[in-house]
């Protein structure tokens, strides 16, 4: 089967053909939404929530990052994988981004790698692309910046704001990005980036103009509880059919009922 390549995102794009993306951390939910035929795969350092449970991004590491990321392309015929790099592993120098983003392509097996920033990350994107890795960046509401941003808040709003979100965009695109996430600003803004670049844009909270859209499958399958932001459509309740089917074996279990005759090896 043919992968997906950066090259196809582009050409769908120009064809107006709207681009899928789903999270995926391991490998039965990968190999289910590769056949499903999605076209791009992140293996989101959302991990860090809803695989590992902490508050937020910051904490997951980079050989967490790669044990999941190679536990998902193992599974995949099809998408294009993305590793999502984690909080410090590319910040502090180019040196440290390049052989992170390395370690996704030569350990994880991914086929690119995602990082947020605007034009603060340019050169950043620069240093990796230059070296061959393909690059997707992130702009809008970038998790990472939880504490600068004072929450997860709504990005991107009002005139300066816009501009700066323009700004941005043009900046990461200049600088070599392949695509760019748009997380959660205004819908008009992210039409507006998305009629200005010649790079597809993928939005989560972004409205519908953006050339493709992108969720947490976690929150899709709705395995996160209560926890529904106002963008996440919830397309099935699969924690309750969980809840159940584990409550069933419970008490069958503690009444005798399994394991029963059909269950059992003479
Ligand atoms: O980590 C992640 O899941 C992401 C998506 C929300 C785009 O960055």
């Amino acid at each position: 089967m043919k992968k997906v390549s950066i090259l196809d995102l582009g050409r769908m794009k120009a064809e107006e053909e709207k681009i899928t993306m789903l999270t995926a951390y391991d490998y039965p939910l990968a190999r289910l939404i590769d056949a499903a035929g999605c076209d791009v795969i992140l293996v989101g350092d959302s991990a860090g929530n809803v695989i590992h449970g902490h508050a937020n991004t910051l904490p997951i590491t980079m050989d967490e990052m790669i044990a999941h990321t190679r536990a998902v392309a193992r599974a995949v015929d099809r998408a294009l994988v993305v590793g999502d790099m984690p909080f410090m592993s590319y910040q502090a120098s180019h040196e440290d981004a390049r052989r992170n983003a390395g370690r996704f392509l030569k350990e994880g097996g991914a086929a690119a790698v995602k990082i947020e920033g605007g034009a603060n990350m340019a050169e950043t994107i620069r240093a990796i692309a230059d070296i061959d890795i393909p690059v997707m960046a992130h702009i809008g509401l970038t998790p990472q910046s939880i504490h600068r941003m004072g929450g997860y808040k709504v990005q991107g709003r009002g005139e300066a704001q816009r501009e700066k979100l323009l700004a941005d965009a043009r900046a990461i695109q200049d600088a070599g990005a392949f695509a760019v996430v748009l997380e959660v600003v205004p819908a008009a803004a992210a039409a507006e980036i998305t009629k200005e670049l010649s790079i597809p844009t993928i939005g989560i909270g972004a409205g519908p103009d953006c050339d493709g859209q992108v969720l947490v499958v976690n929150d899709l399958l709705g395995l996160m509880g209560d926890f529904r932001p106002k963008f996440v459509k919830r397309y099935t309740d699969l924690g309750s059919e969980i809840s159940r089917a584990v409550g069933e074996f419970l008490k069958e279990v503690r009444e005798g009922e399994f394991p029963a005759e059909e269950h059992c090896f003479d």
